[in-house]
C-alpha cells in the first residue's frame, strides 16, 4: 500500500504568533458580522463590514480573487451550506440560519473562520443543530491537542471526534466532499481533514501543524449540489444547513485557536497552549 505524498508545511513558534494576528481580524470581522446580523440586513452589507474590518487591520481579504471568487465572505443562508456568494438583494429574514464564513492575510499568514448564526426567531431545532456543529468542531479541536501533546495522535483522529460528536448530537446529514485544511501561507495546504471517519489514520499530529477544521452539517440528506454560479453549494433536498470553522495551530504543550479571541480557553481548558497568556480574556 502506497502512503499518499503530503506537503505539510510545519510552523515554526514565532510564525504561529503572526498567524495568530491573522486569526485575530479574522475573528474581529466576524463579531463585528454577528453582531449586525438581523432581520433585513443584506448579505452584502455583511461583506462590506468584513472588508472595512479587514482593510482597517492592515490586511487582505484571502477569498477575493481566490480561484476569481469575488467577495470577502461566503455567506451560506438555510439550504445554502458553503460558498455562497454574499448580494445586495438577498436580504435575511426572521428564522433564516446564516453561515458567515471569511478569511484574511496579514503579513503573508492566514487565518480563516466560520459561524452560523440565527436571524430573529428560528425553530429550536436550528438552535440545537448549531450547537452540535459547534460542539464538534470543538470536539475536534480538543483530539487534535490530546494527540498532539501525546505524541500518539494521528490526522483522523479529528474526523473521528468531530463525526462521533455530531452523531451523539443527533440525526444529521455529514456533507462530504468538503473539510478542513492545513492554513499557513496559503489559505488552503495540506493535509485535507474529512469530517467523518476512522480514527488512527494519517499523518502524525505534530506541533506545527497548523489546520482549519469546518463540520458542515444537514438536517436532512448530505447530499449537495453546485449552483450554475460555480460556487454556492446547497443541499439537494433543500434541507437547512450548518457549517462553522476555526483555525487552529499545534503546539508542544496544546492548541492554540486562532480565530478565537480567548484562544479556546474557555472551550478548552488546560488542552490550550501556555503560548495563549492565560488571563488574556481579549
Ligand atoms: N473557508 C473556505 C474554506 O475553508 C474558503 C472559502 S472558498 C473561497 O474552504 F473561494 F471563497 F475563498
Ligand atoms: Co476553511
Amino acid at each position: 500500500m502506497r502512503r499518499q505524498q503530503l506537503d505539510i508545511q510545519l510552523k515554526t513558534p514565532e510564525q504561529i504568533d503572526r498567524m495568530r494576528a491573522a486569526g485575530l481580524v479574522v475573528a474581529d470581522a466576524l463579531a463585528r458580522m454577528r453582531a449586525a446580523i438581523a432581520p433585513g440586513v443584506s448579505t452584502a452589507d455583511l461583506d462590506a463590514i468584513a472588508a472595512e474590518t479587514i482593510r482597517d487591520a492592515g490586511a487582505v481579504p484571502s477569498f477575493k480573487g481566490y480561484h476569481g471568487y469575488p467577495a470577502t465572505i461566503c455567506s451560506s443562508v438555510n439550504e445554502q451550506v458553503v460558498h455562497a456568494i454574499p448580494a445586495a438583494g438577498q436580504v435575511l429574514r426572521d428564522g433564516d440560519v446564516i453561515s458567515v464564513d471569511c478569511g484574511a492575510v496579514l503579513d503573508g499568514w492566514h487565518g480563516d473562520a466560520a459561524f452560523t448564526a440565527p436571524v430573529g426567531e428560528v425553530r429550536p431545532e436550528l438552535l440545537r443543530m448549531i450547537t452540535v456543529a459547534q460542539d464538534a468542531l470543538w470536539a475536534g479541536i480538543a483530539a487534535a491537542a490530546r494527540g498532539a501533546v501525546s505524541g500518539r495522535g494521528r490526522l483522523t483522529d479529528i474526523s473521528y471526534a468531530v463525526e462521533r460528536a455530531i452523531r451523539a448530537g443527533g440525526r444529521y446529514g455529514i456533507v462530504e466532499g468538503y473539510g478542513g485544511h492545513g492554513i499557513g501561507t496559503e489559505m488552503h495546504q495540506d493535509p485535507h481533514v474529512l469530517n467523518y471517519g476512522r480514527p488512527g489514520k494519517g499523518p502524525r499530529l505534530v506541533p506545527g501543524m497548523a489546520l482549519a477544521i469546518e463540520p458542515m452539517i444537514t438536517e436532512g440528506s448530505a447530499r449537495t449540489d453546485e449552483l450554475a454560479d460555480g460556487w454556492t453549494v446547497v443541499t439537494r433536498d433543500g434541507s437547512m444547513a450548518v457549517h462553522v470553522e476555526h483555525s487552529m495551530a499545534l503546539l508542544p504543550d496544546g492548541v492554540w485557536v486562532l480565530t478565537e479571541p480567548d484562544g479556546g480557553r474557555s472551550r478548552l481548558g488546560d488542552l490550550v497552549t501556555a503560548r495563549q497568556p492565560a488571563n488574556s480574556r481579549r
